[in-house]
């Protein structure tokens, strides 16, 4: 199975322009996009100005967040089934910035709901904030609180993406970054498995498909996607604006 690695641009960049020149920069690169599964999500604004083009390589497109609800009198917000509907494939749920800003698990549950239902693939983030937090009982909060009501079909179709808080990057200009190590991070994937067992069962648990996030970096990536035991795929912020340094990452992963 390919691995998956999703670019999430944040509010990143300030223009049409400027996101069309990142593809540009990706696509000198289209043989080894084409070797993983790339999802690339752009601020949603620009989505489906960008679609085509992201489609071009190979890539699917995702959202970096959707509506908790289904449409109806809530200004400013924007539904699964609308994403859905400009050619949209995966939604990222959330997100740490997001649960910063004051989104709690219960409506995090209702986002994964509504994007299951409009046929969006979530890719769910979980994790701690501090380092020194008790990452398995929160990961048990965030999880079993993510998966409320989702039934057996639907939970398979669910990706998980381990990122700490903590280990995210400042951004394109962060270099190094503070990331998890692979040895810890793959305990927690390891730990998300087990609460999806018993939730679903053993077979569904070991299917499913679990990213790690948080300064990943073209340097630092192979050991957490190691083959037999690593990650299913990476969740990559910062350095998913700078095109070189993504091609050098989405190399060393299929590698
Ligand atoms: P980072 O961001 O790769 O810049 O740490 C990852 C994310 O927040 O999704």
């Amino acid at each position: 199975m390919k691995k998956i690695i999703v670019a999430n641009w944040k509010a990143n960049p300030d223009s049409l322009y400027k996101a069309e020149a990142i593809l540009r920069g990706y696509q000198k690169h289209i043989s080894f996009f084409k070797q993983a599964d790339c999802v690339i999500c752009p601020p949603l604004v620009l989505v489906p100005l960008l679609i085509s083009r992201i489609q071009l390589f190979g890539a699917r497109a995702g959202a970096q967040n959707v509506a908790s609800i289904s449409g109806g009198t809530y200004t400013g917000e924007v539904s699964a089934s609308m994403i859905k509907s400009v050619g949209v494939t995966y939604a990222i749920i959330g997100h740490s910035e997001r649960r910063k800003m004051g989104e709690m698990d219960d409506v995090i549950n209702q986002k994964i709901l509504q994007a299951l239902k409009a046929g969006l693939i979530p890719i769910v983030a979980v994790g701690e904030s501090e380092k020194n937090e008790d990452a398995h009982h929160i990961l048990d909060i965030q999880v079993k609180a993510a998966l409320r009501g989702v039934s057996a079909s639907r939970a398979r179709k669910i990706l998980f993406a381990y990122e700490p808080r903590w280990a995210i990057s400042k951004g394109v200009h962060d270099t190094r970054g503070s990331g998890d190590t692979p040895e810890h991070a793959i305990e927690k994937m390891i730990y998300i498995r087990r609460i999806l067992a018993n939730a679903y069962g053993a077979a569904m648990a070991q299917k499913a498909r679990v990213l790690y996030g948080g300064s990943v970096r073209a340097s630092t990536v192979a050991p957490f996607v190691k083959k037999g035991y690593g990650f299913d795929g990476v969740l990559v912020g910062g350095a998913s604006l700078n095109p070189r340094e993504f091609a050098k990452l989405v190399r060393a992963v299929i590698l």
